[in-house]
């Protein structure tokens, strides 16, 4: 089920919040172009969008942590690492077997669904970190 940003996701930083918001707009793309089924190309455009999406995002997000010493931004970049591993095999998929209603499906879970966890398990902890006023290094 396509889900839009809310307040719940918000983890009180405005500019991580419009991000997030444009990752769920940048997965409901993809998810949309699979299932409009208008070819392979079309849906590999939406797809090198999220990437480059969430590669600025995720560049954001590791440039704040690393700004407020974060003590726990190894393991989040790990995170962030294996968010681009499912989406080649993603990739993989699409080339093997082309757009289908399952495709689309798993666009959606390691996308859309692994944000929303991603937000509440992850993004929260760091965001916590930042307004208890961690030191901002030079
Ligand atoms: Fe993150």
């Amino acid at each position: 089920m396509l889900k839009d940003w809310s307040e719940v996701y918000s983890v009180g930083i405005d500019e991580i919040d419009e991000q997030h918001r444009g990752f769920f707009d940048a997965s409901h793309r993809l998810y949309e172009e699979i299932i409009e089924r208008r070819g392979k190309e079309a849906v590999t455009t939406a797809l090198a969008f999220m990437r480059d999406y969430a590669e600025r995002h995720f560049t954001t997000e590791e440039a704040f942590m690393r700004a407020h010493a974060y003590p726990d931004i190894k393991d989040h970049l790990h995170m962030h690492a294996a968010f681009f591993h499912r989406l080649d095999e993603l990739e993989q998929e699409l080339g093997m077997f082309g757009p289908s209603q399952d495709l689309a499906d798993r666009a959606l879970d390691i996308t859309q669904d692994w944000l929303i966890d991603h937000i509440a398990d992850e993004d929260m902890l760091y965001a916590l970190h930042v307004k208890s006023g961690a030191r901002v290094s030079a």
